[in-house]
């Protein structure tokens, strides 16, 4: 059985108080949570002060993202995985399509992210999906097909086994225009499936493929209630405890 994982991204959200209030807000809707895999990503700035506050709870936190390079150096401005797991978290996202729309991130640096991350013991929630145009044009296997093998590239085995992936069709981000489960379910089929051509099926099985763009209480169950659908990526309502709280509550 794959655990479910239900992830708030909060972008570029939220001052530490109102990171604090929003996590003291959510902590006692979802005490009782134990399906799920919960975890929310604020920004750098509120991660130590998040994770303070979350010691000992069942939510854990994410990086949005972090440097391609191993160890540490004169990268100015960036921030190591090492660091992110000196803050707390235990998994950070790469690749989000905002990374790679604003910051021209190619899979050849989600696939040093990616290796960064496991390198410092953090789990990447790896995002894919194709821009509206791409599927417009019937190219999304084409596209999503190239993220995954490219960003995935030389990960061995046992690597794969430790990461997340994060389908997220571009249309679907912060437009209200979720993709209908029957679209969404057949993506994380065909992800799956190159899953299996490439690392084997046992773990296209068990790797953990996680449904965003629009995601809200009142469509969650039914994403949820497709068997290739193992969890969320959440934008939006993930800025709101009430609304998160009732995503990671769907069952
Ligand atoms: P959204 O964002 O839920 O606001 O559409 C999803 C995401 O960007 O991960």
């Amino acid at each position: 059985m794959r655990r479910p994982v239900i992830v708030g991204n909060w972008k570029m959200f939220k001052l530490i108080s109102e990171a604090v209030q929003l996590v003291l807000d959510l902590k006692p809707q979802v005490v009782n949570s134990y399906h799920a895999e919960i975890v929310v990503a604020p920004p750098f700035t509120a991660l130590k002060t998040v994770n303070d506050r979350l010691e000992g709870s069942n939510i854990k936190t994410a990086g949005q993202n972090l440097c391609d390079q191993l160890g540490q150096g004169a990268f100015t401005g960036e921030i190591s995985g090492a660091m992110l797991k000196d803050l707390g978290c235990s998994y950070v996202i790469v690749g989000h399509s905002e990374r790679r729309q604003y910051y021209q991130e190619t899979d050849e640096v989600v696939n040093k992210k990616t290796r960064a991350a496991l390198n410092a013991g953090l789990t990447p929630i790896v995002c894919v999906g194709e821009r509206l145009a791409e599927r417009e044009n019937d190219q999304m296997e084409i596209v999503v097909g190239r993220q995954v093998r490219d960003g995935l590239s030389g990960l061995t085995p046992e690597e794969l086994s430790l990461i997340l992936i994060a389908y997220e069709p571009v249309l679907a981000i912060g437009t209200g225009r979720t993709a209908t489960p029957e679209i969404a379910a057949k993506m994380h089929k065909f992800i799956r499936g190159l899953i299996a051509e490439n690392w084997g099926n046992q773990l296209s099985e068990n790797i953990r493929i996680l449904y965003g763009g629009s995601v809200k209480p009142d469509n969650i169950s039914v994403l949820m209630a497709e068997s290739d659908i193992d969890g969320a990526l959440v934008g939006g309502a993930s800025l709101d405890a009430t609304n998160f709280a009732q995503i990671v509550n769907y069952k």
